[in-house]
C-alpha cells in the first residue's frame, strides 16, 4: 500500500515508518523538520534497507501540500504533523490552531483533490482532561484543558464531519497515552529540543549526565506513592497500532476514536526506579511543588483497540526504559547534524 506520512520524521512518525517500510509499504514522508532531524530519516533507511521519498513542507502551506499528495496518489494518510508542547500552547495559542488546526483541514482538502479516504491520526489522551472516572474509556467526556489540547479535539470534530461528509471515508483518531521508549538498536529515538518537557526524556538525559537531578512534580498526590500516574505506551507498540489502524481503515467505513495504552498506571517514582535498574546509574532527584495543570492519575481502557483493532500492547516498563537508555547511550547529545548518519 501506499502510505503518505505527514511528521514522519519525528518521534512516532520515524518509529512507524519502521514498521510499515518492513511491511512492505511505500512510503513518502511530507515534513519540515521544525522538531525533527533529517538523520532520522537516514536510519530509518538504514534500519530497513528500503528507500523513504521525502518532500520538504510545511502543512500550513496548502498548495504544497495538496502537490505532494496528488503527485504520491497515497491509498491512506498517517498524519503525525503537528506541535505538541502544552506549555508553549499556552503561550503561542495561534501557532498551534494554525499548525494543528488548519494545517489538517489543508490535509483533508488534499485528500479530496488526490481522491484518498483513508486517514489515522495521531490524537492524544490529552483530549479527555480531568478525569471523571478511569479507566479513561473512549466514551469518557472530552474537556481538555489546554490550547494543545483543544486542536487535537477540534481535529477529532473536523475529520469526523469530513468522514460523514464522505462517502466511502474511513477514518481513525488514535488517542496516545504516554508514548515513550525507542528502537530496540537505539538508532532512532525522542530527541527533545532544549529542556525535555515529558518526563522519560528528562530522566534519560540525567541518567546521561545532560542535566545534574529531576524534579519530581508533587509526591501528596492520591496515588500508592504520592506521584503522578501515567499509562506508558513503548513507542514501538504505539507504531504497531498504527498498521493495524490502517489495516482497519481497509475494513471498515465512518470514523472510531481509539485509545493507545497498556491499561497500566505507573508512577514517577516507579518509573525513576525501573530507569536506574535499566541503566545502572543514580538518577538523582528532588521532590518539587505539582507542575500546573497535572492530574493525578491517567491510564486508558484497552478493551475497543482490542477489539476493533486486534492490537494489545506487548512491551513492558524494562523494556521502555532499556530501549530509552540504549538510545540515549548511544546518542547522548541527540542526532548528530544533518549530513551524518
Ligand atoms: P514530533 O515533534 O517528534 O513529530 C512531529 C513531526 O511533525 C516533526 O517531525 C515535525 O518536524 C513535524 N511538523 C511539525 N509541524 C509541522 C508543519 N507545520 N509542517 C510539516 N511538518 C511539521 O512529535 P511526536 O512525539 O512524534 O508526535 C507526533 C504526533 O503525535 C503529534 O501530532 C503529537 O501531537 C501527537 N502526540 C504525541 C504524544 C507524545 O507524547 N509524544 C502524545 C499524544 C499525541
Ligand atoms: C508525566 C508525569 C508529571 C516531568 C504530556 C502531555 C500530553 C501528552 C503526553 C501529547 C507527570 C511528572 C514530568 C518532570 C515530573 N502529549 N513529571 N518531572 O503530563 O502526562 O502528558 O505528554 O499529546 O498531552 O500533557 O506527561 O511526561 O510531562 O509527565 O515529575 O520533569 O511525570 O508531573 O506526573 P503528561 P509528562
Amino acid at each position: 500500500m501506499k502510505v503518505f506520512v505527514t511528521g514522519g520524521a519525528g518521534y512516532i512518525g520515524s518509529h512507524t515508518l519502521v514498521q510499515l517500510l518492513a511491511a512492505g509499504h511505500d512510503v513518502c514522508v511530507f515534513d519540515n523538520y521544525c522538531n525533527s532531524s533529517p538523520v532520522a530519516l537516514a536510519r530509518v533507511r538504514q534500519l530497513t534497507n528500503r528507500d523513504v521519498a521525502m518532500v520538504e513542507g510545511d502543512i500550513r502551506d496548502a498548495d504544497a501540500l495538496t502537490a505532494a499528495l496528488v503527485d504520491f496518489a497515497p491509498d491512506a494518510v498517517i498524519h503525525f504533523a503537528g506541535l505538541k508542547a502544552v506549555g508553549e500552547s499556552n503561550e503561542k495559542p495561534l501557532l498551534y490552531y494554525q499548525t494543528n488546526v488548519t494545517g489538517s483541514t489543508n490535509l483533508l482538502a488534499a485528500m479530496d483533490a488526490a481522491n484518498c479516504r483513508r486517514i489515522v491520526f495521531s490524537s492524544s489522551a490529552t483530549v479527555y482532561g480531568e478525569a471523571q472516572y478511569l479507566p479513561f474509556d473512549e466514551e469518557h467526556p472530552i474537556g481538555p484543558t489546554n490550547p494543545y489540547g483543544r486542536t487535537k479535539a477540534m481535529v477529532e470534530g473536523i475529520i469526523s464531519d469530513w468522514a460523514r461528509a464522505t462517502p466511502d471515508a474511513s477514518a481513525v483518531l488514535l488517542r496516545y497515552f504516554n508514548p515513550v521508549g525507542a528502537h530496540e538498536s537505539g538508532r532512532i529515538g525522542e530527541d527533545p529540543q532544549g529542556i525535555p518537557n515529558n518526563l522519560m526524556p528528562f530522566v534519560a538525559q540525567v541518567a546521561v549526565g545532560r542535566r545534574a537531578k529531576l524534579s519530581i512534580f508533587g509526591d501528596d498526590y492520591d496515588t500508592r506513592d504520592g506521584t503522578g500516574e501515567r499509562d506508558y505506551i513503548h513507542v514501538v507498540d504505539l507504531a504497531d497500532a498504527h498498521l493495524a489502524a490502517l489495516d482497519y481503515t481497509g475494513r471498515a467505513m465512518g470514523c472510531e476514536a481509539i485509545n493507545v495504552g497498556t491499561g497500566q498506571g505507573v508512577t514517577v517514582s516507579e518509573l525513576v526506579v525501573a530507569y536506574r535498574r535499566a541503566s545502572g546509574r543514580p538518577i538523582p532527584l528532588e521532590i518539587v511543588p505539582r507542575r500546573p495543570g497535572d492530574v493525578a492519575r491517567s491510564y486508558a481502557a484497552t478493551a475497543k483497540a482490542e477489539k476493533l483493532l486486534h492490537w494489545r500492547a506487548a512491551l513492558d516498563v524494562d523494556a521502555m526504559c532499556a530501549s530509552s537508555w540504549r538510545w540515549q547511550s548511544d546518542n547522548p547529545q541527540g542526532y548528530p547534524m544533518a549530513g551524518e548518519v
